[in-house]
């Protein structure tokens, strides 16, 4: 089964996200992780269903959610946005997700921010066991209740023992990981295949960012 999300993603994966495991999608910032959020809610909600929201960066827009959607109101209404200022909310919030009947759909962005400002030389192996709670608990969500889970990771240039050991847990967790990268021109990125179950590694999609949500530029190869 598997969950449009109304972007370049749907085609590089052969119809969308996978509705029962975790998707990561790790990129640099403005590579265009909040906009597949945002545009995958938009989609659950013209579907006509609910979107459960965790935003531990205040980086859902309003002004975006206008942009590409029309039925601004009904759009907003339509997702359960949950702030998230620091790493224990996040845990609490997390662990507490309840009331699923009424949610199709599960958006954790990002769900290694608040992570990364608690993590030290002392504390890491708890916050990383932590970390693997959290992801735990998603893929359990998504697997017995079938709702598809996308949580966003940003990526960091230090390659010490901590980034190391965060790294592996976001690799073992999500069934599927994308990448996105900025290419040529402004609004150009790019979002490649790093683990699926099913698909080929390598296989990517080239897409601009628009006013009104994201298009597909040319057609996916292998490289
Ligand atoms: N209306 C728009 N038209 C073109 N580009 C836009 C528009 N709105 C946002 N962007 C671009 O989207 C990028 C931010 O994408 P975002 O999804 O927030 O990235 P990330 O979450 O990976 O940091 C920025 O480069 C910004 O210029
Ligand atoms: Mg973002």
């Amino acid at each position: 089964m598997k969950f449009k999300t109304g972007t370049p993603l749907d085609k590089l994966l052969d119809g969308g996200i996978d509705s029962d495991s975790v998707t990561n999608i790790y990129g640099p910032a403005g590579s265009g992780k909040t906009n597949i959020c945002m545009l995958a809610a938009r989609e659950n909600f013209r579907n006509g269903e609910k979107t459960l929201y965790i935003d531990t960066e205040s980086n859902f827009s309003f002004e975006r959610a206008r942009q590409i959607e029309p039925k601004f109101d009904e759009f907003m209404k339509s997702i359960l946005l949950k702030n998230v200022y620091t790493w224990n909310d996040q845990r609490e919030v997390v662990k507490s997700i309840s009331d699923v009947e009424n949610i199709s759909l599960i958006i954790v962005d990002s769900l290694v921010a608040l992570y990364r400002m608690e993590i030290d030389d002392e504390n890491y192996q708890s916050i990383n066991k932590q970390l693997s709670t959290q992801y735990s608990i998603l893929a359990k969500l998504a697997r017995n209740l079938k709702i598809p889970v996308l949580v966003t990771n940003q990526v960091y240039s230090s390659e010490g023992k901590i980034e190391m050991t965060s790294r592996l847990i976001s690799k073992y967790w999500p069934k599927t990981i994308i990448e996105l990268k900025r290419t040529h021109g402004d609004n150009n990125r790019v979002a490649i295949i790093r683990k699926h179950r099913s698909l080929p590694e390598g296989r990517f999609v080239e897409f601009e960012i628009t006013s009104s949500g994201l298009k597909e530029i040319g057609k996916f190869k292998l490289f």
